[in-house]
């Protein structure tokens, strides 16, 4: 059986590492990984497979950056061959960036089965890119793995057919499972706690300058009270370069910015900090495990599990929320008390691999 992979930013790489692990335990799995290259820095790539034990990929597409119709026309014009040429069984895709999307669309074309790791997901917001993103490739799927209830029931709400769909788990906690112990070690050696982590590169917070201005200002504020560490994706980090005159670790050495953050050096990062204040996705649930506190600069969650049994809170596009809420963690103490969910526990693709090794259905 061959089955190739696709990932293309980030958050896929840690999302797909656990999945290329367990199915290399099986000898009649053979298996090909193909990075498109939307994420094409080194930061934001390159160190991730290293720290986090992949294989180098089989092929890159090398498509880049761009709009979001060119990103993802570029992704399917350069996979159609890749895929026409290596003729797998099955392609697993993973989350929701625009390399899922169009890698999904290029295999249901073509009539080849496609896997959706961490399929189910749902903001209910349109503007979301992702959101689009989850809802074509989980329509377009023939294999649906969720990670938590609520995705299983969002797929039958929009009518996908049970008998696809498989509660798995969450792959991202895998890794995190694994490496945690290497990365008790991998603080940066700039960093003191206490601390407070943030990360911010959701267009909704970083294109809109003076909303982005704001938030900025903010974060000064609040880093009087407590010392800020904020990694800048580089998205964030060419909108502050057109701000000019916002406060950066020479200015004001309570708000470090710093370069992209290894896996290893976030996950301490997340590990140490008092309080995590974020827009991403893959955040929620990682401090939720840890069991840190998390203020989610969004109006909704495509992660309700995070707000319902996790330490995740939203504080919308609401300063004042933000800054009160930071305040009142801050006064209670260092820590919530940590839940577990439901099957984030490490073993996710293994589950995967047995489901699509097995090649059951849930009929
Ligand atoms: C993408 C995903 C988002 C995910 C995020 C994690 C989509 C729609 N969005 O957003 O869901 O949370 O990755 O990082 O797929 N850039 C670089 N170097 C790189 C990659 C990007 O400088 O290696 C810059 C480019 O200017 C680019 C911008 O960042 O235009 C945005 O990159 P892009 O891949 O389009 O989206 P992200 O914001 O990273």
């Amino acid at each position: 059986m061959h089955i190739l992979h696709v990932v293309g930013a980030r958050p896929n790489f840690m999302k797909a590492a656990p999945v290329l692990r367990a199915l290399s335990v099986y000898p009649k799995v053979r298996q090909t990984l193909v990075h498109t290259g939307q994420h094409y820095d080194a930061a934001m790539s390159d160190v991730f497979f290293r720290q986090l034990e992949m294989p180098a990929p089989d092929c890159n597409l090398e498509v880049g950056s761009g709009t979001h119709a060119q990103q993802t026309a570029a992704v399917m014009q350069a996979f159609e061959p890749a895929l026409l040429d290596r003729k797998p069984d099955l392609v697993l895709v993973y989350g929701d960036v625009n390399s899922t999307v169009a890698a999904a669309l290029v295999c249901s074309k073509l009539g080849v089965r496609v896997g959706h790791v961490e399929a189910g997901l749902r903001s209910g917001d349109r503007t979301m890119p992702e959101e689009i993103n989850r809802r074509l490739t989980d329509q377009l799927s023939d294999l649906l793995f969720t990670p938590s209830e609520d995705g299983n029931e969002n797929l039958a709400r929009e009518g996908i057919d049970r008998s696809k769909i498989y509660l798995v788990g969450n792959v991202m906690i895998d890794t995190l499972v694994r490496l945690l112990p290497k990365a008790e070690k991998s603080l940066p050696s700039s960093v003191e706690p206490p601390y407070a982590l943030v990360t911010l590169h959701r267009p909704s917070n970083v294109d809109d300058l003076d909303w982005l201005r704001e938030l900025l200002t903010t974060l000064a504020d609040l880093s009087a009270r407590l010392k800020i560490i904020f990694p800048v994706h580089p998205r964030t980090r060419q909108r502050l370069e057109s701000l000019g005159d916002m406060p950066t670790r020479e200015s004001n050495s309570q708000l470090c910015l710093l370069d992209p953050q290894p896996y290893l050096e976030f996950l301490a990062l997340q590990r140490h900090a008092t309080l995590v204040i974020t827009d991403s996705g893959g955040i929620q649930e990682e401090t939720t495990f840890l069991g840190v506190p998390c203020l989610t600069v969004r109006d909704n969650t495509e992660r309700p599990i995070t707000l319902t049994r996790g330490t995740n809170r939203l504080v919308g596009r609401d300063l004042k929320r933000l800054r009160n809420t930071a305040e009142e963690i801050l006064g209670v103490g260092p820590k919530t008390k940590q839940t577990l969910v439901p099957l984030w526990d490490g073993q996710a693709a293994q589950r995967i691999a047995q489901i699509i090794v097995r090649g059951s259905t849930n009929d």
